[in-house]
């Protein structure tokens, strides 16, 4: 099972950014813990603060991987062509949002990845990277 994992940006400040949004812990940290927990994953992860990056990560993977686990971050609600990305490529996406986007400001209510998306999880903290796997594994 090849999983990837794709962050959009500000994502690589995770554990010094808005730690009472985003929490302490930074994202290599939290994917060592997560690669141990599931040796039988191939995992890839890929950052990046460029819109024209993530969709090159979506197409690189989106026609050989497994699952895809996407936090396209501020891209999520304004990027029309991450959406596209997602529609062009074969392997599922899961949209996951560390906070709650429907708690905060208006205009995190709208993704323009969630309907492209096979679901999305939001507000759960870094436990929704994890449950997002546990669904590709269950499939
Ligand atoms: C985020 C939510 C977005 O609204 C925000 O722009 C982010 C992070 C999250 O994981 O909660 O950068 O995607």
């Amino acid at each position: 099972m090849k999983i990837a994992i794709i962050n959009g940006p500000n994502l690589n400040l995770l554990g010094t950014r808005e730690t009472d949004i985003y929490g302490n812990i930074s994202f290599e940290m939290f994917l060592d813990q997560l690669t141990g927990k599931y040796p039988s994953v191939d995992f890839s992860y890929y950052q990046s603060n460029i819109e024209g990056e993530i969709i090159s990560a979506l197409q690189r993977v989106g026609f050989e991987y497994d699952g895809i686990v996407l936090n396209p971050a501020g891209y999520t609600h304004t990027s029309v062509a991450i959406g596209d990305a997602i529609a062009a490529i074969k392997t599922p996406v899961i949209e996951v949002h560390i906070s709650n986007v429907h708690a905060r400001e208006d205009f995190r209510k709208f993704s323009h990845v969630s309907g492209k998306s096979v679901g999305s999880i939001f507000g759960l903290g870094l436990r929704g990277y994890e449950l997002a796997v546990e669904w590709f594994l269950s499939r």
